[in-house]
């Protein structure tokens, strides 16, 4: 596997020599991948609430969309609260699918690595850092 650099340097022969797989899927459903096959999973998921990541999610689940139309629709700020809380709670159901893909596909022992950040959402920190371990620890 080659890497070109935009500098026009190449890199990754020496590191990732031998034969790679490049899979472009949904990490929901990893069909590709065997059962206790993988050593070391490293990914950076979409994260909850964060505006930038809002519409994909809006996009792979049409009970997030749906919520959130209701959600703009609604004057009521308590109710505007709550639905926002349930979208949130969904939008962990869907990560939630993958982190239970990652811990089929990995080997007894190995190792998940998912980077997460600090959520700042209309001045309140939202358990983006908590909530994987929380739902990883049900799989
Ligand atoms: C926080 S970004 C990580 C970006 C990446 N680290 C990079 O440097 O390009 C989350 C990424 O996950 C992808 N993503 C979201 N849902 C996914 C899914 N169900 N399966 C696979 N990838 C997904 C998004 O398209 C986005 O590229």
């Amino acid at each position: 596997m080659e890497c070109r650099l935009p500098s026009g340097e190449v890199w990754g022969e020496a590191v990732l020599g031998g034969w790679h797989r490049v899979i472009f899927g949904d990490s929901r459903s990893m069909r590709e991948v065997k059962d206790g096959s993988v050593h070391l999973v490293v990914t950076s998921p979409p994260y909850p609430m964060i505006e930038l990541w809002d519409k994909q999610f809006r996009a792979l689940d049409k009970r997030i969309d749906a919520l959130w139309v209701q959600m703009e629709d609604e004057r009521d700020e308590w109710e505007r609260a709550c639905i926002a809380s349930r979208i949130y709670d969904l939008m962990h159901e869907n990560l939630a699918k993958t982190w239970g893909e990652v811990y089929r596909v990995l080997v007894d022992g190995g190792i998940a690595c998912i980077n997460v950040g600090r959520i700042k959402e209309r001045r309140r920190h939202l358990p983006a850092l908590s909530k994987p371990r929380e739902d990883s620890r049900g799989v």
